[in-house]
């Protein structure tokens, strides 16, 4: 177990006294620091590493960073020192923007789950590629983007291709994010025509930005696990029809079932960690039965150990992330999924 993985359980109770933002920048800048002196690295030797092919990409573990815990691309190198195998950065839209009033972001630690509206606080596009283009890393980094708040949904497709554009040269993949639920409306664009009109619009770009770069980067979308059955069918029809190159599966969850009864319940935004598990791996298994072979899932959501990562693989996906598996369980997590896929 590296030095700082065996740290964090006595570091816990401490972040957790800390506001939860406050708590996530501090752990950020240390981590960075730390970094800077070989430290995350330091006793890690032994971390297993399974490489893995996919979306035409070598990725050396199967296991990532979920998008939103490095929303300006500011800690890549710290985090694939860490162990991930790869790291999304984001979500980033055009112009920055400072997010929702504060507080946004609350931990029930009774459910192992936290509950967010930050609402794409982000520097913007232009600053994280400014940092992507200097990474030494050989994790993969993928990109993950979005729409300014102010951007109505008519006008929606216009920021996500200036972000695809402005980021595709130094992407190793593009995550389309339309599932967040802080983003007013942002969801309405999984609609079954909205879909298709804003990934025909970006699969045109991406063709044409692949002759210019010379290179392809792959565009998942990232989706949300308040799909009904028949929502589900048609996005798969139409990631099917478009030959999407994948699916991330899945954002936070606006439904409060698993934590009824918390002092929390009510607070707007997603929940995330512990009680979205189950419905992610439902919402993986059902893409898996319904899009192309050929088509790979990244399963995300409520991935607290090595078995529950495993469980992901096992629901068809062929990558998986974590966020709020880092903030209870610490870095340990990462070796205990590295050690636990196959
Ligand atoms: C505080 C917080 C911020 C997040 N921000 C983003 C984001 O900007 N973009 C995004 O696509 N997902 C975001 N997510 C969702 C995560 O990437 C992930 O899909 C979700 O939390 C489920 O995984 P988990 O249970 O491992 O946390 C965020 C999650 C949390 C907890």
């Amino acid at each position: 177990m590296s030095l700082v993985a065996s740290l964090y359980p006595a570091l816990k109770p401490w972040l957790f006294k800390m506001d939860a933002e406050r708590a996530h920048e501090w752990t950020t800048r240390m981590m960075r620091i730390a970094n800077g002196f070989g430290l995350l690295t330091a006793g890690q030797g032994t971390l297993r590493q399974s490489p893995v092919e996919c979306l035409g990409l070598k990725f050396p573990n199967a296991l990532g960073l979920a998008a939103g815990m490095d929303k300006s691309a500011s800690a890549v190198e710290a985090w694939a020192a860490l162990g991930f195998g790869f790291v999304e950065v984001g979500t980033l839209t055009p112009r920055p923007q400072p997010g929702n009033p504060k507080p946004r972001l609350f931990r029930l630690p009774e459910h192992e789950a936290l509950i967010n509206r930050l609402g794409f606080n982000n520097p913007g596009i232009h600053s994280a590629v400014k940092r992507l283009e200097k990474r030494r890393t050989k994790a993969v980094v993928g990109v993950n983007i979005g729409k300014n708040f102010d951007t109505p949904n008519d006008a929606a497709v216009n920021d996500y291709l200036y972000c695809l554009k402005v980021a595709y040269p130094v992407a190793d993949y593009i995550a389309v994010n339309i599932s967040s639920p802080n983003t007013k409306g942002l969801r309405e664009l999984q609609a079954e025509d909205s879909i298709r009109q804003l990934l025909a619009a970006l699969k045109k770009e991406q063709a044409s930005l692949q002759k210019e770069h010379g290179k392809k980067v792959p565009m998942l979308v990232k989706i949300a696990p308040d799909l009904e059955g028949q929502q589900i069918e048609a996005l798969a029809r139409v990631f099917n029809e478009l030959a999407l190159d994948g699916v991330i599966a899945t954002n936070t969850t606006i439904n409060r079932a698993a934590v009824a009864g918390h002092r929390l319940e009510n607070e707007a935004g997603g929940l995330s960690g512990a009680p979205v598990r189950e419905r992610s791996t439902q919402v993986i298994q059902a893409f898996r039965m319904l899009l192309r072979e050929e088509t790979p899932i990244i399963g995300v959501g409520g991935i607290l150990s090595g078995a529950h990562a495993v469980e992901k693989l096992n629901a068809g996906a062929s990558l998986v992330q974590i966020y709020s598996g880092l903030v209870y369980r610490g870095p340990g997590l990462v070796g205990e999924v590295l050690e636990a896929i196959p």
